[in-house]
């Protein structure tokens, strides 16, 4: 079905901030972001916005799987990867800034409590909406310029949890008709936008913005190398602040994952 993705509308809309963007859907791949790293790897370093109904080896962040809502007719993710070539002075909290121009898309009114997981989940009471994975490919050696690709995962529709880490949520339990396009054109031209405020003043411009929705702060977490502490937010480069028994711990590395600890009844 022609447009069926609103791929003119959304060329259109995008072209003045990212000229020579190519908009392209596929009905299936193995993962929007790997097509686009492979295509960095050939020389290709047009911007591209590229959309999957399907991916059969969708990736998470840490190396996991991401897995997509099963669909019978119409997509129950949307799963995508924009790849730009970008600039910024400082690459840190790309994927916080990246989560909130999600969040603030999907949720502008703070209605449905979409929150942000640090660095790159969105959460919905505690359950996974959707995740981020940024990755970049040099242009260059030694040049500021990188590649940069975005991938977005989000869940639309209703998922099964079994195989999965973490609880789902999705998008149809508060926008009982929503579809992946019409999400699609929702979130596309503000994360254009953002981006391209990221480049220019980096997470500064996006630490309140992150604070407002931080499902993280003020709750006692576990880091994945077993280190215990009260999470106290973001710092202005992005790093988490997590205060344990040793002192203030500043987690910025991409290797660690942070789990809220349950408390008990
Ligand atoms: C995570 O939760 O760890 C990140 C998930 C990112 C999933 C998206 S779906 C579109 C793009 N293609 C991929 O293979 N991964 C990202």
């Amino acid at each position: 079905m022609a447009d069926a993705w609103f791929e003119d509308e959304i060329a259109e809309a995008l072209a003045p901030l990212l000229p020579g963007l190519a908009v392209e859907v596929v009905p299936e791949i193995d993962s929007t972001s790997t097509e686009l790293m492979r295509r960095v790897r050939a020389g290709r370093f047009a911007p591209v916005l590229l959309v999957a109904e399907r991916q059969t080896a969708g990736r998470g962040r840490l190396g996991r799987t991401w897995h997509s809502a099963q669909h019978a007719r119409a997509p129950a993710s949307l799963t995508f990867s924009l790849g730009l070539p970008l600039a910024p002075r400082d690459w840190s909290g790309l994927s916080l800034a990246v989560g909130v121009s999600v969040a603030e898309s999907l949720d502008a009114s703070d209605t449905a409590g979409v929150r942000l997981k640090w660095p790159n989940d969105l959460w919905v009471e505690d359950r996974k909406l959707g995740g981020i994975l940024i990755e970049t490919a040099l242009l260059q050696p030694d040049a500021a310029e990188r590649y940069l690709v975005i991938g977005i995962g989000l869940n639309v529709g209703a998922r099964e949890a079994a195989g999965l880490s973490t609880e789902p949520a999705w998008i149809r339990q508060w926008r009982p008709l929503a579809t992946a396009p019409e999400l699609l054109r929702e979130v596309v031209l503000p994360l254009v936008r953002n981006v391209q405020l990221f480049a220019a003043q980096g997470f500064a411009a996006f630490a309140e913005r992150f604070a407002a929705r931080d499902t993280l702060h003020g709750r006692e977490v576990t880091l994945s190398d077993g280190t215990e502490g009260h999470c106290e937010g973001v710092g202005w480069g992005g790093e988490l602040l997590v205060r344990t028994a040793s002192g203030m711990k500043t987690v910025s590395s991409s290797e660690v994952s942070v789990r809220p600890r349950r408390t008990q009844p």
